[in-house]
């Protein structure tokens, strides 16, 4: 959904397109900073929430609670879609995650931000994670304490995380594209050891009573989003559909479908609402979600994984 503010945003965006020729990263497109003073100092209890669609942010996410609590501090650990907003009044801290998807913060996470209700000066901190080397992750972890302080959070630290790229684009069976191979071994045991510093930080802010001011700068990225990327990767999908003989009805995909689009009743996918997230393919374990780019078969990240013999470390807090 577009708010009068993201249009301004992108029109000042586009604006400084035609009339700066120089470098972008020079233009700054917003800065983020506490509207309200932070209420109350105490890190008695969190809240640690995320989007994730294959589970890189989760783990983290999972991480980050973990080592909260090591530092004394309650903590409900949920994905957002399962957690009850009227309860947000209740944690002393807000800790927010996302993946990059289209080198921003995907557009239902920042929807879901927008239905919060007032935070009444609750300090936040937010955190990305990513899978290319220039995914324009500042930029994304910028977007979702924007979102949280125009809801009144008041904005203590961001954070990025780099991993293997779940985007199935970039990679085809036969040929291993080299960003997404280069990043295999993410995360590891220095990832995993950023992500316990960074909620020692997170803790020492709010402890503090420290806020933070946050500068997006216009990157070429930008530019992207604002042409629509997504719009135009759509343009080269075809055949997005369930293949019903292979299909054993688990509802993975529903349940991963941000916008709805998937009709198990009659195996098919409503490709105006798809925001090509890629959910259904990246999680299906049957490999019944069809999809071609530009004619060619699409391998979801699963099944990537499997082929490539590829496992994701988990770090020791989270074994069991
Ligand atoms: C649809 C889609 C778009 C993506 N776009 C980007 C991107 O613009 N920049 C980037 O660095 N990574 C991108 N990625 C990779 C993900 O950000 C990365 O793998 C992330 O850690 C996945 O998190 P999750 O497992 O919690 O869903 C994209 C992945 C998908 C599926």
């Amino acid at each position: 959904m577009e708010t009068r503010r993201t249009f301004l945003k992108k029109s000042t965006m586009a604006a400084a397109a035609v009339s700066v020729p120089a470098a972008p990263g020079c233009v700054t497109i917003s800065t983020i900073r506490a509207k309200v003073p932070m209420n109350t100092g105490k890190t008695e209890n969190a809240a640690v929430l995320w989007y994730s669609q294959t589970g890189y942010t989760e783990r983290d996410g999972r991480l980050l609670a973990k080592t909260l609590e090591k530092h004394g501090t309650t903590v409900t650990a949920s994905d957002l879609r399962d957690f009850d907003k009227s309860r947000i009044g209740d944690y002393d801290l807000i800790v927010m995650g996302s993946p990059v998807f289209y080198y921003d913060t995907p557009s239902y996470v920042k929807d879901w931000i927008r239905s919060l209700p007032d935070l009444k000066g609750t300090p936040v901190a937010s955190y990305v994670t990513f899978g290319g080397p220039e995914g324009n992750q500042h930029n994304a972890a910028c977007s979702i304490l924007e979102g949280l302080s125009e809801k009144q959070g008041v904005p203590i630290a961001l954070n990025a995380f780099r991993n293997m790229s779940s985007y199935p684009l970039a990679w085809s069976e036969e040929n291993v594209n080299d960003n997404v191979w280069r990043a295999r071994h993410l995360p590891d045991r220095e990832t995993y050891e950023r992500v316990r510093k960074y909620a020692g930080y997170i803790i020492n802010q709010v402890k503090q009573g420290r806020s933070d001011e946050f500068t997006q700068k216009l990157t070429w990225r930008e530019f992207a989003t604002f042409f629509g990327l997504i719009w135009w990767n759509k343009q080269l999908i075809s055949n997005h559909s369930i293949i019903e003989d292979q299909c054993i009805g688990c509802g993975t995909c529903v349940e991963k479908c941000p916008v709805d689009a998937i009709d198990l009743d009659h195996y098919t996918v409503d490709t105006t609402s798809c925001v090509l997230c890629f959910g259904c393919i990246n999680n299906c374990p049957a490999r019944a979600v069809n999809m071609e780019y530009n004619g060619k078969k699409v391998i979801g990240y699963k099944q990537f994984m499997k082929l490539r013999h590829v496992e994701v470390m988990e770090p020791d807090e989270l074994k069991t």
